[in-house]
């Protein structure tokens, strides 16, 4: 059945996409309503949203028409199973964070209870810029859907991270969001993140340049298309996930003892950790002093991946390989040799380090292939990684039913 769903439009040049999707919602069967912000209105007509979606468009929180012009805001805010914001501008993004009723959009945005879905578009700086990235951080944290944007070619002719993402997958989205369950409801995750610290002395340790993002992105992803997520995380500067359960870890020995006691009973397991692969065989219990040249004897830590398909052989099992020579290659050893299901495999070389970025460019290797994902934000390498997942494992959509 057709739902009733807000278009917000705002003012960014993406506007001229919100067309095309306000069509494609309609052509699906949906009732839209369409919301033209002043500066969406500057860039596409309230004419041609009338015309696609048989409703008035209103641009003023006050209607003078006397009731026989557009919904009022508290009107259509009640009637909305959805307001969707395509293309979101900084400044849109700003006002639905701080909650400000400047427009009709604003107004309405504060006025419903219904789920918020959001498509930034506007210029890298922008998007990059702390203050946005905090105002998304705010919406996402209060439940609102956040799809792309991507990286690809600006208004301005630079290329980068703030373009739209294209209208068809906004409304899968919108659907997604409409039906109330996500695709990885009820389903068990549990994801590692960044690196291992081990210590030399008590001040000192052997750690690696791993943010931790990539894990982040991927449990938050599973979270919000319904997964129960426990993350594992060794030390970031990244606050932790509201919502999943987050076990924080220094050593490879706790990250080892954390994941054989949470991953038991798990249905798919993400070892996006980095884990350290040498550690201090007797970190010294007393701060060591400058002398002459030390030497440190390192043993090789023992592999947590490979044990944890052993203890949860019924779970999908999913690992990082980074590396700087046969990608490919190495990669698929990874899978055999620790009897894993997916490598999602990262190249570092001089022109490509993930470490710190907030992009990755990455391929999924499986056993019967590999899948070569467009560089792209590790949020959206993420979602793509679970649709592969989902796709390989194609009965955890059912998991939340036998867990019932
Ligand atoms: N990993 C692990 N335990 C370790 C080291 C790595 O579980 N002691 C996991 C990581 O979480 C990641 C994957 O193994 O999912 C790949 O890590 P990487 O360091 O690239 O591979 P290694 O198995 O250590 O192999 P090598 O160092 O020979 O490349």
């Amino acid at each position: 059945m057709g739902a009733r769903i807000i278009l917000g439009v705002s003012g960014s040049i993406a506007a001229f996409k919100a067309a095309r999707l306000a069509s494609d919602l309609v052509q699906s069967g949906h009732a839209v309503q369409v919301v033209l912000t002043p500066g969406g209105a500057r860039f596409i007509s309230p004419l041609t949203f009338e015309a696609l979606s048989g409703r008035p468009v209103p641009l003023e929180v006050w209607d003078e028409s006397g009731g026989q012009g557009p919904m009022g805001h508290i009107e259509m805010s009640r009637w909305a199973d959805i307001l969707a914001v395509a293309p979101a501008s900084a400044g849109a993004v700003a006002r639905l964070a701080l909650g400000l009723p400047a427009d009709m959009l604003g107004a309405v945005a504060l006025s419903a209870c219904c789920p918020l879905l959001i498509a930034p578009a506007m210029e890298t700086g922008m998007w990059e810029h702390p203050a946005t990235q905090e105002h998304v951080q705010t919406l996402r944290l209060r439940g609102a859907t956040i799809v792309g944007p991507k990286i690809g070619r600006l208004a301005s002719g630079a290329s980068g991270a703030g373009r739209m993402a294209e209208p068809d997958e906004i409304r899968h989205e919108i659907e997604r969001v409409l039906a109330g369950t996500g695709d990885l409801d009820g389903v068990r995750v549990l994801v590692t993140a960044g690196p291992t610290f081990e210590p030399i002395d008590p001040v000192r340790y052997i750690g690696n340049r791993s943010s931790g993002k990539m894990g982040y992105a991927v449990a938050e992803e599973a979270q919000q298309r319904g997964a129960e997520v426990t993350l594992i995380s060794g030390p970031t500067a990244l606050s932790p996930p509201a919502g999943m359960a987050v076990v924080p870890v220094e050593t490879h020995d706790q990250m080892q003892g954390a994941v054989l006691q949470h991953g038991v009973g798990q249905d798919v397991i993400v070892m996006a950790a980095a884990v350290a692969d040498f550690t201090p065989v007797e970190p010294a219990s007393e701060k060591l002093r400058r002398s002459a040249n030390l030497t440190l004897s390192l043993a090789p830590t023992s592999d947590i991946a490979a044990q944890a398909t052993r203890a949860a052989p019924e779970a999908f099992h999913v690992g990082f390989a980074l590396e700087t020579g046969d990608l490919i290659g190495r990669a698929r050893e990874k899978l055999q040799h620790k009897g894993q299901d997916l490598v999602v495999a990262n190249a570092v070389s001089e022109t490509h380090n993930p470490f710190g970025s907030d992009t990755n460019r990455v391929s999924l290797v499986t056993r019967d292939g590999i899948r070569e994902l467009e560089e792209s934000s590790k949020r959206e390498v993420a979602r793509q990684l679970w649709d592969e997942i989902l796709r390989l494992r194609p009965e955890l959509r059912l998991q939340h039913r036998s867990h019932q």
